[in-house]
């Protein structure tokens, strides 16, 4: 992708919000994301715990996604993208902003995993997020109580959904 194509994220202001009302009411986006209240986003956009990230992308810096982070390294449970969605799907804009957003959760704010969750039927999602690393958790491998902070933590997830989480890249000693 050409460099000055390539996603970018910028911090998401109230006179965005019907911008980014519209893409989470489409529907080619409401089978697979929640959705909030204008005041449920308001309140990402204000508290310091939650990061509400525009999309940009193109040479004139257009509005394409939306992208939305909770900070629970707190709690001990890294960094969680509760939402991601692009108006223009499959052209690895997904992929690109979330790169953006990983890089992001790692060098600013020393994040030890990112995570997220999906719905199984959700496999384009599924993909785009295995292209920047993202893996799906083994369950069994998490005890029950850690599993139950992770549900707490995010305000809870389906049973149905995969959890995937990303770690920083390993350096070399
Ligand atoms: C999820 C989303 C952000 C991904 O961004 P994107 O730009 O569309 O995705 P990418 O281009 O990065 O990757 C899409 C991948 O899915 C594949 N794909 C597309 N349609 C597919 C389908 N029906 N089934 C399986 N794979 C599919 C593409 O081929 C590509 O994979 P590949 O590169 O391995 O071939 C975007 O699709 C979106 O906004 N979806 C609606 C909202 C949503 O689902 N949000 C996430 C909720 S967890």
């Amino acid at each position: 992708m050409n460099e000055s194509c390539a996603p970018r994220l910028r911090a998401t202001s109230i006179t965005d919000l019907d911008f980014v009302l519209g893409l989470e009411r489409h529907p080619d986006n409401r089978p697979f994301i929640g959705q909030w209240t204008p005041d449920e986003h308001r309140a990402a956009i204000d508290r310091a715990d939650r990061e509400h990230w525009i999309i940009e992308g193109g040479p004139g810096g257009a509005r394409i996604g939306y992208l939305i982070a909770f900070d629970l390294r707190a709690p001990g449970l890294g960094v969680y993208v509760k939402r991601i969605v692009v108006a223009d799907k499959s052209r690895g804009l997904g992929r690109g902003a979330l790169r953006v957003f990983v890089q992001h959760a790692f060098e600013d704010l020393s994040a030890e995993f990112v995570w997220l969750t999906v719905y199984r039927e959700n496999e384009r999602a599924q993909r785009s997020y295995a292209a920047v690393g993202f893996e799906v958790a083994r369950l069994s491998e998490i005890r029950c109580a850690e599993y139950a902070e992770y549900v707490e933590g995010v305000g809870g997830f389906s049973d149905h959904s995969l959890v995937m989480i990303r770690y920083p890249p390993r350096v070399m000693p």
